[in-house]
């Protein structure tokens, strides 16, 4: 089976990494693919809008399956135009990444359907807003609708602040992403984010991941992508994974089915594990960057028959077998992100790395030179390892770290730390 993988991030080169020990895969291309994807696949410069361009390659390239990996191209409607002129396709439909796409969509989803998430008010305009916000309680969290870069979401402590948030969605601080807003509840207890697979009626788990979304040691600095991952997180007991799959996962599955929208891919969930139950706080329609590296780095199931069983719509038909072993990943970064990035210079040292036992090194941006690599973003290095324990796999990562050579980079020194010491 030939497959393209549409992306060009270090999720997408865990997706080829993954798809590239499948007996079954015959040629990998990916689009538009990176420095480091270029080893296990054929990478193809081309935007996923230029429609015509993606279906030329398809039939020249004779692509039997296109997976998608950002949720860009799926709130742009990818994979519906790729299923309507019969391609395969593994990735929701436009309709259903309104779960990712618009957050007052999820909320009167869960609402319908008794799914556990925060109150919320859901308003167009900014007078309802402020005058719903009179009648609740700080601290109180103020959401941009639409897809934000991360960025539209502010956790006001009073009311003059969560104000301010809304009068500066309405100015069109977050453009038309934030022509609606969500104002809800805050929630308060420790966060994670659990990651399921469904085909548009069942539904399989793929496990829990904690995140560091700071980009300084110490929980410090600006929000970013994320700078480093564990899977599991210590912080889910298996009881919470069955609570969440049972009132969350497969409620929501079930939900969108019955409205019309049935949803096929990644569901990630960022949860609030609250003293009353784990809540929604979000719902992604993707694998995480860089939660994917560490879920993958984890399964032993061939990756490309669950993809397509997701596609045929047979997940029931499948197990999938994990590394009992937890995962860790160190993002390295070009010094400046999430700002603006310095001259990132050249980077060695990474085959070095990889050749660590249980270590592999995806590459999120980075081009080959020569017998170095270069950096062309801002998360460049995904570095990533499985140990016996957190504390293992966190060491295996951190000396695989410790083997590249690259001046204008930083990464975090405390990934997994939080972990380790939840898991006691
Ligand atoms: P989101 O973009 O919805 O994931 O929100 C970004 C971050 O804001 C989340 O990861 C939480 O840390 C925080 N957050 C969002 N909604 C809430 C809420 N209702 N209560 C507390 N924290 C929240
Ligand atoms: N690492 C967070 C995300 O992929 O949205």
């Amino acid at each position: 089976m030939n497959v393209l993988v549409i992306g060009g991030g270090g999720r997408e080169h865990a997706l080829c990494w993954a798809l590239a020990k499948s007996p079954d895969l015959g040629r990998l291309f990916c689009a538009p693919g990176n420095g480091g994807i270029a080893r296990v696949a054929t990478c193809i410069d081309l935007d996923f809008k230029d429609i015509d361009r993606v279906f030329a390659l398809i039939r020249s390239e004779k692509i039997d399956f296109v997976v998608i990996g950002p949720e860009a191209p799926l709130v742009f409607g990818l994979a519906d135009k790729l299923a309507e002129k019969g391609v395969k396709v593994f990735g929701p439909s436009a309709a259903a990444a309104q779960l990712e796409g618009s957050k007052g969509f999820t909320k009167d989803l869960c609402a319908r359907h008794g799914i556990p998430t925060a109150a919320y008010g859901r308003f167009h305009d900014k007078d309802s807003a402020l005058a719903y916000l009179k009648t609740r309680p700080v601290p109180i969290v103020v959401k941009a609708d639409g897809l934000a870069a991360g960025k539209g979401v502010v956790i006001a402590t009073t009311r003059e602040e969560a104000e301010a948030a809304v009068e500066d969605c309405f100015a069109g601080r977050f453009g038309s992403a934030g022509s609606e807003i969500v104002i809800e509840e805050c929630l308060v207890g420790e966060e994670a984010s659990f990651f399921a697979i469904a085909d548009g009626r069942h539904v399989v788990a793929l496990g829990s991941a904690q995140d560091h979304k700071r980009a300084h040691d110490g929980d410090t600095g600006p929000n970013t992508g994320g700078m480093g991952a564990v899977a599991p997180s210590p912080l889910m007991t298996d009881a919470m994974v069955d609570e969440v799959m049972d009132r969350i996962i497969r409620p929501t599955v079930a939900a969108m089915a019955a409205e019309g929208m049935p949803f096929k891919g990644v569901l990630y969930a960022g949860l609030m594990l609250t003293a009353s139950g784990p809540q929604l706080i979000e719902y992604n329609v993707r694998f995480g960057d860089p939660e994917c590296q560490v879920l993958l780095a984890r399964m032993k199931t061939d990756l490309l028959p669950v993809l397509t069983a997701a596609a045929d719509g047979v997940l029931d038909t499948l197990d999938i077998d994990w590394d009992p072993r937890p995962a860790v990943t160190v993002v390295m970064a070009t010094k400046g992100y999430p700002g603006t990035l310095e001259p990132g210079g050249e980077i060695h040292g990474i085959d070095a790395a990889d050749a660590l036992p249980d270590v592999t090194v995806f590459h999120a941006a980075t081009r080959a030179a020569g017998d170095h690599f270069v950096p062309t973003g801002g998360r460049v290095l995904n570095v990533t390892a499985l140990g016996a324990t957190i504390a293992e796999a966190r060491d295996k990562a951190y000396e695989a770290v410790g083997k590249i050579d690259w001046k204008g980079g930083f990464n975090r020194t405390d990934i997994a730390l939080k972990a380790i010491a939840a898991a006691g």
